[in-house]
């Protein structure tokens, strides 16, 4: 057996010898790639050294997907081609796989290997990316109650965490972070706002996004006052503001009960008297909504307020009746309402609700306070005096007088019939006034048709003259007629009097300039053509006259003649002249 120990013994040895042998002179990894981060975009290295690589062998490199073969020594597959290039000293065994601009599809595992080496370097390389945010919607505008979604999309490596928040205000909502929709049902008004979607996955920066809600919503009125509100009488001023809520913004107005009317917001009341108690409403209109109104009743306490508290007097005959009304306003009602009375001597008599001989004294109410009547029956003439009405509660009072005059029966007669007299004798001077006046105005428009010029004459002066002048014009039609009967003028109806007030003011001033020579005698009895000299149609054998001078008396003798050229003239011509 020592031959076969012999053998056992040297085969051993041969194996160490071997082994040692290949660690001196195989192949070895001097570095091999670590795993690595790198962000989208940036460049990234890999490194890969081996010691003790046969001149014969190449250094390979695969990865994703799949560990496909990406590089053999400095060759880079074509379809790695542009992005991935081998950098290093290769004669020392460096092969660092350098890769551009990093995209997510580098992501993944890598190996570096060598035919020779049993082993093999793995490393995983990581693109990483900071999340990126978009939110669909970015704004939305909802009826309050409706329901919707919002989504956060996040484009991240790693997968970030998503968050939403209010800006400004507590989360009203949980946030579902898996499917990064923020669900809000049924919203409410104070659901309006800004939301912000916050992504974050380790990368910096931290990813945002917002929403913006809109909450269209019917008006609402605060509640700001009362159903009712006291209101101190005589109060310097008085202001009740409405407040109201509504998108789109709604305006706000205050409106009287049972009236149209709108006033401002604030409802402003001055001054404060018992006029403007009553029911207000705020009304709070919006587009698109239906108004919404709170009623109030302003209710005005105070002292008595005595209603026309003017001095009222009153005259009445001996032996009449007379009513003093004293109405009085007032919130609590007066404690009473007095009469006083002082007559001529200065006596003071107080009459409170009740009857007396001559005097009686009732209270009504009414609905903003007491009426107070005080009635004087069967008056005689020591019951004139001053009357005085005064209503008082806790705020104060208020006072309101009244004068009666009582007359004697008979001297009343005499004063009726006297001013009856005045009166009718004054009505027909200025009566006759009148229609002197206005047979003025009719001149002006019969003889000139268009508007008064100033360079126009001063009217003439009517009369016997003036029916001569429009005659020899050929106007025939006299400005006036005279009334045969008895014997006055009696004019045109008045002209329409231009609009234009210049030539009104003309014509007046001059009317009255000239007025003073109307009031002759003369021109109050104006005389009437003598029927003899009426022109009359002509006709065979008789004189028909035509006036063609006619002096201001046209008293005297008148010829009828034939004319001395019958050839000009129609047959039975005849011309008078007066002289
Ligand atoms: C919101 O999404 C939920 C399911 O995620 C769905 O049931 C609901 O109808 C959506 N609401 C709206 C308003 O789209």
């Amino acid at each position: 057996m020592p031959v076969a120990t012999d053998l056992v013994v040297f085969a051993v040895f041969f194996v160490l010898a071997l082994s040692v042998v290949l660690k001196v002179d195989g192949a070895s990894y001097r570095e091999r790639p670590k795993s690595a981060d790198v962000l989208k975009g940036d460049t990234v290295t890999l490194h890969c050294a081996i010691d003790g690589l046969p001149p014969s062998e190449m250094v390979q490199w695969y990865g994703p997907p799949d560990m496909r073969h990406i590089s053999s020594g400095n060759v880079i597959a074509k379809r790695f081609k542009g992005r991935y290039r081998i950098l290093g000293d290769t004669t020392r065994g460096e092969h660092n796989l350098q890769i551009l601009r990093a995209a997510n599809s580098d992501e993944g595992d890598y190996r570096c290997s060598t035919l020779s080496l049993d082993e093999t370097a793995e490393a995983t390389l990581a693109v990483v990316d900071p999340p990126t945010v978009t939110v669909t919607p970015k704004s939305s505008r909802v009826m309050e109650g409706e329901s919707l979604n919002v989504t956060c999309h996040v484009d991240s490596n790693p997968p970030a965490d998503v968050d939403w928040r209010k800006v400004g205000h507590a989360l009203p909502f949980r946030v579902d972070n898996r499917g990064q929709v923020l669900h809000l049902d049924r919203v409410s008004s104070s659901d309006a706002g800004i939301y912000q979607c916050i992504a974050e996955n380790g990368i910096p920066p931290v990813g945002y996004g917002t929403f913006t809600l809109e909450v269209l919503f019917t008006p609402r009125i605060r509640q700001t006052f009362d159903t009712k509100v006291s209101v101190l009488y005589g109060q310097d001023g008085f202001s009740l503001e409405c407040v109201a809520e509504g998108n789109p913004r709604p305006q706000v107005r205050w409106r009287r009960q049972n009236t149209e009317l709108y006033m401002g917001n604030p409802l402003v009341l001055s001054p404060v008297n018992y006029d403007v108690e009553g029911k207000y409403a705020c009304v709070a209109s919006s587009p698109g909504f239906a108004s919404v109104d709170k009623e109030t009743f302003i209710d005005v306490v105070g002292r008595p307020e005595v209603r026309d508290s003017s001095l009222s007097t009153l005259t009445i005959v001996e032996g009449g009746d007379a009513t003093l009304i004293c109405e009085v306003a007032s919130d609590p009602v007066p404690d009473g309402i007095t009469w006083f009375w002082r007559d001529s001597n200065g006596k003071e008599t107080i009459y409170t609700a009740g009857i007396t001989e001559h005097v009686a004294v009732r209270e009504e109410r009414t609905s903003k306070g007491v009426k107070s009547l005080l009635t004087v029956s069967t008056a005689a003439l020591d019951q004139a005096g001053n009357y005085m009405c005064r209503a008082s509660n806790m705020f104060g009072s208020d006072q309101k007088d009244f004068r009666l005059e009582v007359q004697d029966s008979h001297l009343t007669l005499i004063i009726v019939i006297a001013v009856t007299t005045v009166v009718s004798l004054l009505a027909v001077i200025v009566g006759v006034c009148i229609v002197k006046k206005k047979g003025w105005i009719s001149d002006d428009r019969d003889s000139e048709t268009s508007s008064v010029s100033v360079s126009r004459p001063v009217p003439p002066v009517p009369g016997p003259d003036m029916v001569d002048r429009e005659e020899r014009d050929g106007k025939p039609e006299g400005l006036y007629e005279y009334d045969v009967n008895n014997g006055t003028l009696k004019p045109r109806p008045p002209p329409r009097l231009d609009k234009d007030p210049y030539s009104i003011g003309l014509s007046y001033p001059r009317l009255v300039n000239v007025l003073p020579s109307y009031a002759t005698v003369e021109r109050d009895q104006p005389k009437s053509p003598d029927p003899d000299l009426q022109p009359r149609p002509s006709g065979d054998g008789e004189c028909a006259p035509t006036i063609t001078e006619l002096p201001p008396r046209h008293s005297g003798l008148f010829e009828c003649k034939a004319a001395d050229n019958p050839s000009q003239r129609p047959p039975g011509y005849n011309e008078i002249h007066a002289f």
